[in-house]
């Protein structure tokens, strides 16, 4: 779903795209995604080419900044960045603005990349690895619509010696985009969008409210809406996830439950996301962090990275066949019981897994 029609031109097969391994695991996966690309040039009629630029503690490292303008100014002539993570113990006490995930936050906002898809979508052969039961897990197909550069994470900020402040803010604009962004996804799919915010306390909830009904009924009276409180929707992710097809929330809503929601597929290792804004530019990146227990040994789950090359080949490149078969080798290798360690101690590393995914790529006949 490209937000707009934005400047593609559908005849071009030759693509920018900005590589941001970032930090820990990141690095990893963003390997396991570069090889997967370039077996994907030779089977496909497309090519990329790989800008890779520093974001992150390693950007800290090297600039002092999180986000240096190199990165900003590459990504400004691309057509999609693909990051792997960001952050790790080494900076866990540098000053705000030089915090990996400042980079993070920073990136998101210079682009506008105020639509964030986290697609959950649970997989037979993947259900014992979920804590909950397989009855609870069949026909999970849901689409987490986060809102991503607005509410707390955005807002005002000060501490003193005593207290300290986060000011969460929203306008009716944002809240209007976001919900048309929805609405466009939700008419892909089975039609329903459910709301989740906290209407009982929080007065940007209750403009929230107001603004996505309003928006709905005007532009998408084909669209049917629930609300639903946000300590419920927590419940009921476990309960009925089936139920929901597009779930759509405010900021720090979305990052927490698109974390409780990876765990009905499994493992967090496994999903991907998009982070779109009004022109086909897009950041694609897994949702996992960088992991840094387990960073440098090789076995980083890549799935979520090569699930967010797929997005990004449909999103922002419009290669929806590619993307297509991406994924079908993807599941093939699940079907083959081909997982990481996060799944099955001991099992097949990050190289192992790169490998039987550009084994299993195939062209659509
Ligand atoms: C995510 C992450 C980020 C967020 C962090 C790293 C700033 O948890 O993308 O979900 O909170 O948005
Ligand atoms: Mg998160």
């Amino acid at each position: 779903m490209p937000m707009s029609s934005g400047t593609t031109n559908k005849k071009d097969h030759s693509f920018r795209v900005v590589g941001l391994p970032g930090d820990g695991v990141g690095a990893e996966v963003y390997q396991s995604a570069c090889q997967v690309l370039a077996v994907m040039e030779d089977l496909f009629d497309f090519t990329i080419e790989l800008d890779e630029q520093l974001i992150g503690g390693v950007a800290v490292d090297a600039t002092g900044t999180p986000l240096p303008q190199a990165t900003i100014d590459a990504c400004k002539s691309a057509d999609a960045a693909l990051l792997g993570a960001v952050g790790g113990p080494k900076w866990d006490n540098y000053p705000a603005e030089q915090r990996p995930e400042f980079g993070l936050l920073k990136i998101r906002a210079e682009f506008n990349l105020f639509c964030n898809l986290r697609p959950i979508v649970t997989h037979p052969a993947l259900y014992d690895f979920s804590p909950l039961r397989p009855e609870r897990l069949l026909g999970v197909d849901l689409m987490m619509v986060r809102e991503l550069t607005g509410g707390l994470y955005f807002g005002k900020k000060w501490r003193d010696a005593d207290q300290a402040e986060d000011v969460c803010r929203y306008t009716r604009n944002e809240i209007k985009r976001i919900t048309q962004a929805a609405g466009r996804l939700a008419r892909q799919r089975k039609g329903r969008i459910t709301l989740v915010d906290k209407a009982n306390v929080l007065e940007t909830s209750r403009l929230w409210r107001e603004v996505v009904s309003q928006v709905l009924e005007e532009e998408f009276p084909d669209i049917v809406l629930e609300n639903l409180l946000v300590d419920a929707a927590a419940m009921h992710l476990l309960t009925r996830a089936a139920d929901f097809d597009v779930i759509l929330t405010e900021n720090l809503f979305g990052d927490i439950l698109s974390d409780e929601a990876s765990m009905l597929c499994g493992s967090m290792g496994l999903l991907p996301s998009a982070s779109l804004g009004d022109t086909r530019f897009g950041i694609y990146e897994p949702i996992h962090g960088s992991a840094p227990d387990i960073a440098g040994q090789g076995k980083a789950n890549p799935y979520g990275m090569l699930l967010s090359v797929a997005m990004m080949l449909r999103h922002s490149l419009e290669k929806v066949n590619e993307a297509d078969a991406l994924e079908k080798s993807i599941y093939r290798c699940w079907d083959e019981g081909i997982l990481t360690p996060d799944l099955v101690p001991g099992a097949y590393g990050t190289a192992d897994v790169t490998q039987a995914v550009c084994e299993r790529l195939e062209h659509p006949a």
